[in-house]
């Protein structure tokens, strides 16, 4: 039996408050499709909710934390050594359109490491979280990265840049090389949430190019505490500043990285 601390369940309850909202917002939205103008200006404000909603959460609990969300930027906090970190609604895109595939995803750090993260998934009620030397976990189920050692037997996460966003030929450069030598390649739009797969051995590893540190701060921690390894695209731990991130079971780190480094030459 997973023993969830103080910490976890100051989280874990905050994400499932906001998930109420979101989850009644996702209904709306479905309703939303067929108008004209689309859910776009409804989305935005749901998001904006779902922030708040948080914040006020954990401050309630923790009121001298610093802050970084993604809607609401950066506050400090009368505490120098923590700081929230949190994405109020991962997947924005899926949830705009329907697809019911989104997340939010909270992490906390302490002295410049991440120490505690959740990331909760409403529409399946799966509470993704992980503790720092504690192990991370699915509801109560204990986590584990894949144990597949053949890239050939690998199924990967990645995320494609849009629009005027990253670097589209270097990005492709990489999907092409993963391609050809994995057993496929998913972009499921939730960054959070791929790296939650990763740890929970349903993705074999997770690459994507400039990503923020709202996306990564939780789902790096739960990679770690299920056994898997986490880097930069260079091997380093700067995926908070970067937002290059590969994360993978230990068998296929290597070989993936060299691939992408490869890849990227
Ligand atoms: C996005 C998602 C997506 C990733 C994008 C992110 P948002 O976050 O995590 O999977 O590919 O780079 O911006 O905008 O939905 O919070
Ligand atoms: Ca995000
Ligand atoms: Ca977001």
């Amino acid at each position: 039996m997973a023993i969830r601390s103080p910490i976890i369940n100051v989280m874990t309850s905050a994400a499932l408050k906001a998930a109420r909202g979101l989850k009644r917002d996702f209904g709306e939205v479905e309703q939303l499709q067929v108008s004209v103008k689309g859910p776009g200006d409804f989305v935005s404000s749901a998001d904006l909710r779902a922030e708040k909603t948080l914040k006020t959460e954990l401050s309630k609990a923790r009121p001298g934390y610093g802050m970084l969300f993604e809607e609401g930027g950066a506050s400090e906090g009368s505490d120098p050594h923590h700081r929230w970190i949190v994405d109020p609604l991962d997947g924005t895109t899926n949830f705009l359109h329907g697809i019911p595939h989104f997340a939010i995803s909270i992490g906390l750090e302490r002295d410049g490491e991440i120490v505690a993260g959740v990331i909760y998934e409403p529409t399946r009620d799966e509470m993704f979280w992980a503790e720092k030397g504690a192990g991370a976990f699915l509801n109560d189920r204990r986590l584990r990265v894949s144990a597949r050692r053949q890239l050939g037997d690998a199924l990967i996460g990645t995320g494609i840049p849009f629009r005027d966003r990253g670097d589209h030929p270097r990005y492709l450069a990489t999907l092409g090389r993963v391609m050809g030598t994995t057993s496929g390649v998913r972009r499921l739009g939730v960054a959070s949430l791929d790296l939650a797969y990763v740890a929970a051995g349903r993705l074999d590893g997770f690459w994507e190019f400039g990503l923020q540190p709202w996306d990564v701060a939780a789902g790096l921690l739960l990679v770690r505490e299920a056994g898997g390894f986490v880097a930069d695209l260079a091997g380093g731990q700067t995926m908070l500043t970067s937002g290059d991130i590969l994360a993978a079971n230990n068998h296929l780190h290597l070989p993936l990285a060299a691939m992408l480094k490869e890849a990227l030459r």
